[in-house]
């Protein structure tokens, strides 16, 4: 069995981790780390978890999580994650941290959107888990700095066709739709139940701190620069989130060779589904599973696609693919505790 410790095991990306793990086969949840509900009972911070998950929640103490980890999920705001991460490298232990701290080669693009990276001579032992993408560099790492909700949305369904020179890469715009647990359980304003709900807005419009995370993948795919222009909206809703992605097609970008790119591209790969073209990615299909849908149109008269994906934040976007990245950290077969039946309504 693998012994699993999860850090900021009460927020939405850490309940969600924990959810998971209940049915994983392969793991015993060891530890379960919380600042304000420090010894209280993890079942009366989320009571369905009453008769599930019984554990206490306690400090975080890195000797005492080291010891008793061979896994450690950190599902902490950014920051604090690289710290927390700087405090059990030396224990030799794989981590999978949820926030943006390893997300990025250069300590430098971090910088330009978050804040002074505190471990920067951690990022040669880290490697950016997109599970489909770099499956190999992830069996190897001893770091794993799990990919940002849209990012992922925009990214599995981009990579391939920017590779294939299926798309013109200047021309991207993206515009994604999130539901509301996408900015986490602490509270704030915006989503606040009158703030959020029967409304429907764009923020950080052209601003957001996943540009750098979409655009460095990209670039790579491309292997020159590219400038995408992405549009976030909160939508009243709980999980999910929609991409809506327009580019134009090169010459060799008809509609045949787009579905033959992506099949080809995710041949073996069970998450990643290619819709067909009569019922295109809706976010109830996907809702606490793994999967991230992939579906297109092609508007003939202007060379353009639309690619629309779908995921849910806390599990393809979050939890669910960094359990995926556990998974073939390793060696286990990489749907092991994650392939549940989507709900059929
Ligand atoms: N929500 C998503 O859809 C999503 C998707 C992808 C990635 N992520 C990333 O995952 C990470 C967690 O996000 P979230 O949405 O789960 O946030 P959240 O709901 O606000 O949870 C934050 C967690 O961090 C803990 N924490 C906060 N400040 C702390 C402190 N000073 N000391 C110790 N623990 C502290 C909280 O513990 P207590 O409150 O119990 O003390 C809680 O368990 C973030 O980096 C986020 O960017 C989130």
């Amino acid at each position: 069995m693998i012994n699993v410790s999860v850090i900021g095991a009460t927020g939405y990306a850490g309940a969600e981790i924990v959810r998971l793990l209940v049915n994983h086969p392969h793991v015993n949840i060891t530890c379960l780390t919380s600042k304000q509900y420090s010894g209280m009972n993890y079942s009366d911070v989320y009571p369905s978890m009453r008769g599930v998950v019984d554990i206490k929640c306690q400090e975080f103490e890195p000797d005492i999580i080291a010891e008793k980890s061979d896994i450690i999920f950190l599902a902490l705001p950014h920051k604090l994650s690289m710290e927390t991460a700087k405090s059990l490298f030396k224990y030799k232990k794989k981590i999978i941290d949820l926030s943006a701290d390893f997300r990025f080669k250069n300590a430098l693009t971090y910088e330009s959107v978050y804040d002074r990276h505190l471990a920067p001579e951690l990022l040669e032992h880290s490697t950016y888990g997109l599970s489909e993408v770099f499956f190999n560099n992830i069996s190897k790492a001893q770091i794993i700095g799990n990919p940002g909700c849209y990012p992922t949305s925009v990214l599995l369904a981009l990579i391939p066709l920017i590779k294939e020179k299926l798309i013109h890469s200047e021309t991207i715009i993206i515009d994604s739709k999130s539901g509301v647990s996408g900015a986490g359980r602490e509270l704030s304003l915006p989503t606040h139940f009158c703030e959020a709900n029967e409304g429907f807005k764009a923020y950080k419009v052209a601003e957001h701190r996943h540009i750098p995370e979409i655009e460095e993948y990209l670039s790579d795919a491309a292997e020159k620069p590219i400038h995408v222009t992405f549009v976030p909206h909160l939508v009243p809703m709980n999980r999910g989130i929609l991409s809506t992605i327009y580019a134009d097609l090169t010459d060799h970008g008809r509609a045949k060779t787009i579905r033959e790119c992506l099949l080809s591209f995710y041949e073996s790969k069970k998450f990643v589904r290619i819709c067909s073209e009569s019922i295109l990615p809706n976010t109830s299909y996907v809702k606490a599973t793994n999967y991230c849908d992939i579906g297109f149109k092609v508007e003939a008269r202007k060379s353009r696609l639309i690619l629309i994906t779908a995921i849910d934040n806390l599990v393809k976007g979050a939890a669910g693919q960094a359990i995926q990245n556990m998974n073939i950290m390793t060696g286990i077969e990489e749907t092991t505790g994650i392939d549940n039946c989507p709900f059929s309504v």
